[in-house]
């Protein structure tokens, strides 16, 4: 191992701040409560007024409940040993443009977002920043205002995106740890972003567009009639960008053995749908589609995903199959 590669301490106090106080900020927050955690606010909003804390119920996995109260990092709060982003991929470069200048170079930064090119982005925008990446399959929702549910139980892996991350990824991992949660040392995380991102480009567009539970994709002609095409463009791509590479019947196999284990789950970006939420299709198959782009691979199924769940966004009748008579739908 290399010296720039020895473990380094975590800077402070070991306090945690979390940037996203959504689903699954609430529910590290809930997990680390234990310890030191808070919240960071919006940059220039009013999170902090009239509250010093933000106080939620958590249902554990286990079934048992617990009240959780975390507090707002303020200006005269310590400063933080560690951030971890959890907005969704595409508020996070904004989000972190706005709170990075007060945060100390030697920081590590542990980027949470599903898919890919939010994660790079940020690398390559604070290349000199300990920027790490985490891929988790732990489940979070919010069934009801103040209420947070850990839904699926998972693990974490977490590793280096950039070259001042590598030393700080085993005192992250120790730090994470001290929640409960499962989490380990990820040496190639854009592997381990590539192999979800697989998953999630064959699941959650059509389940968004069918507006359908993940195991019912299955059976739809929608999904069988584009499958292995989609499958061969990720094949392809993933060639490309010099990931592990998979034959498409593998990639089939992979996203059809998730979409069996959680046949009765609702997908993020169909749940996004339902709610008129932003989804996170530009950093899954839109992801796919600009990656095969660069590299001059054709890739029409992820590109007529993207678009599909991009007008779903903007009309939510739009880009369903069967109304082919609405514009763009085709
Ligand atoms: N939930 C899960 O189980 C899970 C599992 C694996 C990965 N992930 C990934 O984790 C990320 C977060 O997911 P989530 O389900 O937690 O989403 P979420 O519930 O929508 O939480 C995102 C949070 O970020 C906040 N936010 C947005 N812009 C901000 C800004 N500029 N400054 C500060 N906070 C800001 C949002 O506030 P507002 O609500 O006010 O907009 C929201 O509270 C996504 O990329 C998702 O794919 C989630």
């Amino acid at each position: 191992m290399s010296g720039r590669e020895e473990n380094q301490q975590l800077p402070g106090t070991g306090l945690i701040a979390i940037l996203g106080a959504g689903s699954l900020g609430r529910l590290w927050a809930g997990y680390l409560s234990a310890g030191k955690v808070a919240f960071v606010p919006r940059h220039g909003s009013a999170d902090v007024s009239g509250a010093d804390s933000l106080s939620y119920r958590l249902q554990r996995f286990d079934g048992s409940a617990a009240s959780v109260s975390i507090p707002w990092l303020t200006s005269s709060s310590e400063q933080p040993s560690v951030l971890l982003v959890t907005t969704k991929a595409g508020d996070t470069l904004g989000a972190l443009e706005s709170r990075l200048p007060e945060l100390p170079c030697d920081t590590p930064i542990v980027l949470f977002q599903n898919g890919m090119g939010s994660q790079q982005a940020v690398a390559e925008r604070w290349p000199r920043r300990p920027i790490l990446a985490a891929s988790t399959t732990e489940g979070a929702n919010r069934p009801q205002q103040g209420q947070t549910v850990h839904a699926g139980r998972g693990e974490t892996r977490v590793g280096a995106l950039t070259d001042r991350a590598r030393p700080f990824v085993k005192p992250v991992v120790q730090a994470l740890a001290a929640s409960g949660l499962k989490v380990h040392a990820e040496p190639d995380i854009r592997q381990r972003l590539w192999d979800k991102l697989i998953v999630n480009a064959g699941i959650n567009a059509f389940t968004a567009i069918l507006n359908c539970r993940n195991g019912d994709i299955l059976n739809s002609r929608f999904y069988l009639e584009r499958i292995d095409d989609l499958c061969a463009e990720i094949a392809a791509v993933l060639e490309a960008e010099g990931g592990r590479p998979l034959t498409p019947a593998m990639i089939r196999e992979r996203i059809e053995t998730v979409a069996q284990s959680t046949a009765n789950n609702t997908s993020s970006m169909l749940s996004d749908r339902q709610k008129g939420r932003t989804t996170e299709i530009d950093f899954i198959n839109g992801y796919v589609a600009r990656r095969g782009q660069a590299h001059g691979i054709e890739v029409p199924v992820n590109q007529m995903l993207t678009e599909r769940v991009q007008q779903l966004s903007a009309d939510p009748e739009a880009g369903r199959p069967g109304n082919q008579n609405k514009p763009g739908a085709s």
